[in-house]
């Protein structure tokens, strides 16, 4: 709908008259008092013949957006990412911050100078792990120089840490635990322990990221007005992957070599696929129909049985083709699965990371349920399974 048939002419007039005389603070603050006046606003407007807002309303939205003024006013985003999902976690962050009027900026680890930390009022720290529990590139100066420490002091500023990763990996979120530990080592004041975000991290950003950001409006304890975050298509790409045609794949090492490189072409014409250098691909593979068969036939399952993932039904055989990590077990599956157990070996092999490593090495699921075998439902299985994840691949030239 146009604005024309929104606003009545002499209204819109109006309305740029009053936005046109407006600074930068005051277009902000005004932001948030009308995202929270939208929360009482009827869900349909057709024309302007009616009223937005009742007036009732419209008093109870000034006094819960001035609440919000009352505290603090600014939050520093800061974020560090390789493939981008920090950053578009840190984008979310400025909403929520900005729908609860805070002045947020998001700023790139990569161009932050370490020494402007100390005039922050709130810092929200968003970092992924990459390499072996490394920083990402573009976050390594500014960890190296938190984690030294010279000449840097945070007095006190509050802050929180989301960190994400992938539990698959031995140093699950490292670098978001370090820069809290180098934060609070400066005198910061935490205002929660880590987020650490495994890879469905999109499925658990709408409640959670509302109750982070609210930690900085001053605000944690009264009563708001709150609506989650509504995830945008497209937001998070990785959740509408695309079907593209692999044309070409072709095995690099040698004949009598271990190990398994390939070569592997795909067609990126679809329309749905833009991307640049520096971008990563997120490739979801299915396991194979193979593997899964074994799996059923161990576990004594017919291949039919509904089970639910989430919101949503599948039978295993489906779950455990597309949706559910066959070809590699993670500690927390171990855990889940020692549960389910009537001997404690498992759970004595969680006590000690080192035999734990050495066990999962190149075990898959099939391998967990010959050497511990127990009686399981469909549903108890896909429960005790890691959702399937993407595996990046970083995009050097276009
Ligand atoms: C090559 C590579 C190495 C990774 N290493 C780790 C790791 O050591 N620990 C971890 O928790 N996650 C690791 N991850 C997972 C990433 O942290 C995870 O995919 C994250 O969502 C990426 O966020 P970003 O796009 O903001 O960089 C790794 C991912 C890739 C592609």
């Amino acid at each position: 709908m146009s604005d024309t048939q929104l606003f009545k002419p002499d209204d819109r007039n109006e309305l740029q008259r009053v936005l046109s005389k407006m600074n930068r603070e005051q277009l902000l603050w005004l932001g948030g008092y009308i995202s929270a006046a939208i929360d009482f606003a009827p869900a349909v407007q057709d024309t302007y013949n009616s009223p937005i807002i009742e007036p009732a309303a419209l008093a109870q939205t000034a006094e819960t957006h001035n609440n919000h003024s009352s505290g603090p006013s600014s939050l520093s985003i800061l974020y560090g990412s390789h493939s981008g999902n920090s950053k578009k976690i840190a984008q979310l962050a400025q909403k929520e911050a900005e729908r609860l009027g805070l002045s947020a900026t998001v700023k790139n680890m990569e161009n932050y100078k370490a020494r402007s930390i100390k005039d922050e009022e709130q810092i929200l720290i968003i970092v992924s792990t990459h390499g072996e529990g490394d920083p990402p590139l573009s976050a390594q100066e500014l960890y190296d120089k938190l984690e030294s420490g010279k000449g840097l002091t945070l007095e006190n500023i509050p802050f929180a840490v989301i960190a994400l990763g992938d539990s698959s990996y031995d140093e699950f979120c490292k670098t978001g635990y370090d820069f809290h530990g180098f934060l609070k080592k400066l005198g910061g004041r935490p205002l929660r322990d880590v987020v650490a975000l495994d890879t469905d991290f999109s499925k658990k950003l709408p409640e959670l990221l509302p109750s982070i950001v609210k930690l900085f409006s001053g605000q944690v304890e009264a009563k708001q007005i709150h609506t989650p975050i509504k995830s945008d298509p497209g937001q998070f790409e990785s959740d509408q992957p695309i079907d593209v045609e692999i044309i070409e794949k072709i095995q690099l090492n040698g004949r009598g070599s271990g190990k398994e490189t390939w070569h592997i072409e795909i067609a990126a014409d679809h329309k749905g696929l833009a991307y640049q250098p520096g971008d990563a691909i997120e490739v979801y593979a299915n396991n194979s129909p193979e593997l899964v068969a074994s799996i059923l036939q161990k576990a004594g399952l017919a291949a039919s049985e509904m089970v639910e993932l989430g919101a949503e039904s599948f039978s295993i055989e489906e779950a455990l083709l597309h949706h559910l990590e066959l070809t590699m077990v993670t500690a927390p599956v171990v855990k889940k699965y020692a549960a389910l157990l009537e001997n404690n070996t498992l759970n004595r092999l969680l006590d000690d990371p080192e035999q734990l490593n050495a066990f999962l090495r190149g075990m898959d699921v099939l391998d967990l349920l010959n050497k511990y075998p127990v009686k399981l439902t469909a549903q108890l299985l896909a429960s005790t399974l890691r959702p399937l994840a993407p595996r990046a691949y970083s995009i050097a030239s276009s």
